[in-house]
């Protein structure tokens, strides 16, 4: 069983990030979703279904994706019955399914949407994480203005300045698991690793999984500091000197 298969190396990983967001609390119900691209070429042992856009960049690539309405707190105890192994076929116009339990989630489109671009533009981040920050949704909510948002956050603390500068853009709120929503975020994903979803949460890319989920924590605890701050987080927030001083001393 070629789903078996993949796991044995990717199990340890997925099984501890998926414990971590069940822990955070951005996992209520079957919240969130996860996939990881490849290394190998794998045959799924499942039906065939066809893609609406195809993803010809994908084509012979092997995703392992949480299953449609599975719960992040499940996948941590029992990954088999909660992951589905895919296989991009037909020069991306279709794909294959392995799962023994239900099936693949219903954030596909954005899932390869952004493997598309990831596997041309960023081919060492094999992971992307989805998953609902409390305090992030929240703000999202409240500042409509996308480069304030993102302002905001970045002068919150110096690891939010870090990591999200030039590195996190917001989307406006678009229907979850529509095509829509997967083109824009993979539009972001050429430019950045985190994508804020308006109104629904977050999508972060990574070298694996722990380091998509390093971004939403960062950014999550920026919007937590900035929900505390309130009306004062503008004039509270880093000043650009400190901030200066924060890239001189660690940027890149
Ligand atoms: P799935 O259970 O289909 O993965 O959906 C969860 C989700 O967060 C949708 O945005
Ligand atoms: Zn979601």
């Amino acid at each position: 069983m070629a789903l078996r298969e993949t796991l044995s190396e990717h199990e340890p990983e997925i099984c501890a990030v998926a414990g971590l967001l069940a822990e955070r609390g951005w996992a209520e119900a079957n919240s969130g979703n996860l996939s990881l691209r490849l290394g190998g070429s794998f045959d799924p042992a499942g039906e065939r279904f066809p893609l609406s856009i195809p993803r010809p960049e994908l084509e012979g690539h092997s995703l392992l994706l949480t299953t449609g309405g599975s719960r992040m707190r499940d996948l941590a105890e029992n990954p088999l019955e909660n992951l589905c192994l895919v296989k991009v076929v037909d020069v991306g116009r279709a794909y294959v399914s392995e799962g023994t339990r239900g099936e693949v989630t219903s954030e596909l489109p954005s899932h390869l949407a952004v493997h598309a671009v990831l596997v041309k533009e960023r081919p060492d981040h094999h992971a992307l994480l989805h998953t609902h920050p409390t305090f992030l949704i929240a703000l999202t909510h409240l500042v409509k203005d996308r480069a304030e948002l993102r302002d905001t956050l970045i002068r919150m603390f110096p690891e939010a300045a870090l990591l999200l500068h030039e590195n996190l853009e917001i989307l406006d709120y678009r229907t979850p698991g529509s095509d829509e929503l997967g083109v824009a975020t993979a539009e972001a994903i050429r430019r950045v690793s985190g994508v804020v979803w308006r109104g629904h949460g977050m999508l972060a890319s990574g070298a694996n999984l722990y380091s998509a989920l390093d971004l939403v924590e960062v950014a999550d605890k920026a919007a937590r500091i900035a929900l505390l701050l309130g009306d004062r987080s503008k004039e509270c927030g880093l000043s650009d000197d400190q901030l200066k001083g924060i890239y001189e001393a660690f940027g890149d």
